[in-house]
């Protein structure tokens, strides 16, 4: 998928320079008061310490009026210097209320083990297209145009289409790389936008179509979204993507080097790396955007039995690009040129979409059946 270079950024992050930028613009209407404040509380100060320096005495300085004119200005400086210190506190309660209404991030529970759903929300997540048109940009043709399905909060969704139909664009509204131009994409029933981005992204799991293995250890690879993980978890998902007995080959287990980009690993294997990476996380929604290459008989079945398990306990949505995806899938939604097609099962589908047949014939869609 076009990993968009998310636009979107989090709330919560406000920088230092927005935020001096922002005092700098609750200061402005002040700034005479501010600055007279501060020159006259420095006149004072220096009176002050000037003043036991002084030959006169203070009955001379009364006299002359010298002590009543440095008592005017101390008090003119006091006067100024709360105006001053009001402006300041008033913004920095204005600051305060603010940050108390920012969502806050999802923290790592500090049992050690990866980062879970809050308690309130768990069980995979359902997701629902309604009449959604996307563009990436004003002046760029519409990508998607009154979308609309629905997926429970279960099984496996499969997304088929032609090359450029808008697949992997689903996947970005999802998790709100981008906004949609026109209706609504709501997860759990809420629209995303209503999500706060943090809590969305954490219910997700994404494993994209070149999913990056970095030069590095398997364990590194699995671990940098889930730095909490432990051995058990990572056991538990290494069982779950079948890179169990992957892990007994290799000579120093899970701590072995995988080569620049993956290169001593399979294409499959690959993928399944991305899988389990994105399931240590937990997510209550996976993501996965199929490699177009081609995989072998093996890995491919392996792959097919992968997803079909994860499908069981989370709600998996797959752009497919092999025949054994889409033929295990509970539901297929058929896109077309940014709309959605038609929506129905492998065989409901073969018999009444004529597109879908012709794309679900083997030299479309991958297959080594
Ligand atoms: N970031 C972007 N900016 C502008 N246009 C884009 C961007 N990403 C994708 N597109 C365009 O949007 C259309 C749909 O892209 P999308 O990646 O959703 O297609 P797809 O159905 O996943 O295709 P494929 O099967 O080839 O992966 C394409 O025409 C593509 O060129
Ligand atoms: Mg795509």
């Amino acid at each position: 998928m076009n990993t968009a270079s998310a636009p979107a950024t989090d709330e919560s992050s406000l920088s230092a320079r927005e935020t001096v930028k922002a005092l700098c613009a609750y200061v402005r209407p002040h700034r005479w008061a501010v600055a007279l404040g501060l020159l006259c509380a420095l006149a004072g100060a220096a009176g002050g310490l000037l003043q036991p320096l002084a030959t006169k005495t203070l009955v001379d300085r009364l006299a002359t009026g010298d002590t009543i004119t440095g008592i005017l200005i101390a008090l003119t400086a006091l006067v100024l210097l709360g105006t001053a210190i009001e402006a300041f506190g008033a913004y920095a309660l204005e600051r305060t209320a603010e940050s108390a209404r920012l969502s806050t991030e999802p923290t790592a529970r500090r049992t050690g083990t990866v980062p879970r759903q809050r308690a309130a929300v768990t069980g995979p997540a359902s997701v629902r297209f309604e009449d959604v048109s996307f563009r990436y940009r004003p002046g760029l043709p519409y990508i998607h145009q009154q979308v609309s399905f629905e997926v429970p909060g279960t099984g496996m969704t499969a997304f088929v289409g032609p090359s450029g139909a808008g697949k992997s664009t689903v996947f970005a509204l999802i998790e709100r790389f981008y906004e949609a131009t026109g209706g609504r994409v709501l997860v759990d029933g809420k629209d995303v936008q209503d999500w706060s981005l943090s809590e969305l992204r954490s219910a997700i799991g994404y494993a994209e179509q070149d999913a990056p293995v970095l030069a590095g250890t398997l364990r590194e690879n699995l671990v940098f979204a889930a730095p909490g993980a432990t051995d058990d978890d990572i056991r538990d998902v290494l069982a779950r993507t079948k890179l169990d007995t992957l892990v007994e080959r290799l000579p120093h287990g899970l701590d072995t080097p995988v080569g620049h980009r993956g290169s001593k690993l399979s294409g499959g294997e690959r993928q399944r790396i991305a899988i389990a990476r994105a399931l240590l996380r937990r997510p209550r929604l996976l993501l996965l955007d199929e490699a177009t290459s081609q995989l072998d008989a093996v890995n491919e079945l392996t792959l097919r039995d992968v997803i079909a398990e994860v499908a069981r306990e989370t709600t998996v949505l797959v752009v497919a690009h092999r025949l054994s995806t889409v033929t295990g899938a509970d539901r297929i939604v058929v896109m077309e040129a940014g709309r959605v097609r038609s929506v129905g099962t492998h065989e409901e589908l073969t018999a009444q979409d004529r597109l879908y047949a012709q794309l679900a014939a083997p030299q479309f869609l991958t297959s080594s059946r």
